[in-house]
Formats: C-alpha cells, sequence, structure tokens
C-alpha cells in the first residue's frame, strides 16, 4: 500500500469515526424528550393539560356556540348536562326549549311524567334541574305584543 493510499484510508477512517460519534451524541441529546414529555409537569399540571385536551375533543364533537349546545338547542350552563341526561333519553330537548313554565310548572311536568310516562325520581337532581329549567325557559312575561312605538315608525303617502 502507497503511503498516500495509507492516508487516504485513514483520513476516510477518520470522517466516518466522528460522523458516528456526532450522530450518537444527536440521539443522546433527544432521548429525554423521546421518552415521555410528560416527565417534566407535575401532577397539577399534568391534570390541566389532561383536562384542556379533553375539553378541546368534546367541543369538537359536541360544540357549544355563543352558550347553546347546538345538537340540543339548549341553553349551557353547569346544570345542563344533567338535564341533558335526565331529560332527553325519551323524547327531543326540543319538548323542552319549546315550552315555557315557571319553576312550579316544571314541577308538574315533572310529576305528570313520573305518574303518567315512566320517569324516575329525580331525587338530589331535581331542584338543579329545576333551577335550570325555570332559568331559562321560563314564562316571558307580556302576554301580548308590545305597543307599537307610533314616534318610530316611518310614514310615507301611498301614492294612487
Ligand atoms: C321516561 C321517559 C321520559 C323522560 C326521562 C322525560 N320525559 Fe318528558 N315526556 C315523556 C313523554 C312520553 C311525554 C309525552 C310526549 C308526547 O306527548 O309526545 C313527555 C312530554 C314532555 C313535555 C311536554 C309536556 C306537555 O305538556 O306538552 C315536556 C316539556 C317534557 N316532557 C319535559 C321533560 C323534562 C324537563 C324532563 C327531564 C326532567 C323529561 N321530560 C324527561 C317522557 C319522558
Amino acid at each position: 500500500m502507497s503511503s498516500l493510499e495509507k492516508s487516504w484510508k485513514l483520513w476516510t477512517f477518520l470522517c466516518w469515526f466522528s460522523l458516528a460519534v456526532i450522530a450518537v451524541f444527536m440521539i443522546y441529546l433527544n432521548f429525554p424528550q423521546n421518552t415521555n414529555p410528560r416527565i417534566e409537569r407535575t401532577e397539577e399540571e399534568q391534570a390541566r393539560y389532561n383536562q384542556k385536551r379533553l375539553s378541546a375533543y368534546e367541543s369538537q364533537l359536541d360544540p357549544i356556540e355563543n352558550g347553546i349546545h347546538l345538537k340540543s338547542g339548549m341553553k349551557y350552563d353547569e346544570n345542563f348536562r344533567l338535564v341533558q341526561k335526565s331529560c332527553t333519553s325519551c323524547h327531543s330537548s326540543k319538548l323542552i326549549t319549546q315550552n315555557r313554565a315557571t319553576r312550579d310548572g316544571w314541577q308538574q311536568m315533572i310529576r305528570w311524567m313520573q305518574r303518567t310516562q315512566g320517569l324516575p325520581e329525580l331525587g338530589i337532581h331535581e331542584p338543579k334541574i329545576l333551577d335550570y329549567l325555570s332559568t331559562y325557559y321560563a314564562p316571558t312575561q307580556t302576554g301580548r305584543r308590545a305597543l307599537l312605538d307610533t314616534s318610530k315608525i316611518e310614514w310615507y303617502v301611498l301614492e294612487l
């Protein structure tokens, strides 16, 4: 082997060797992040993170817009899920959204369904359900339309 060949071989060996060292080093650097990114979080942070992921996922499947749960057309608040579970298994949520009643009136409807339609006792949930219903589906106060405000009417002359 000529000395030129020898030094060429040495040179290529050195190149490959240093590439290998760099590769191993990079793998080593990446290793902790690769195994589990959650490892850095405390339990509390992880819980918050999970909650955020979950609600993002839920809001995609079951969107709520401007305080309205789109699939049922019902108002969304902290009692909504309870009402949804207790009240939409037998009939459409439309029966609820189309009705208006006082708290007492809603309770009578519930009693009627319990007497005749097989609605089970609502137990400790009943007050919350009644809160929800009487808040969002209360009777509208006016029995008739409001009087027209004549000052706001734009009159025009009928040209015959
Ligand atoms: C066990 C089945 C069942 C469950 C659960 C149920 N309902 Fe009903 N509900 C009925 C039936 C049956 C009717 C009569 C439907 C019809 O007339 O088409 C009815 C009718 C209604 C009506 C119309 C009443 C009327 O006078 O026209 C409203 C409002 C109503 N339900 C609200 C609710 C609410 C609020 C809940 C939750 C507390 C609920 N329902 C849960 C069975 C049920």
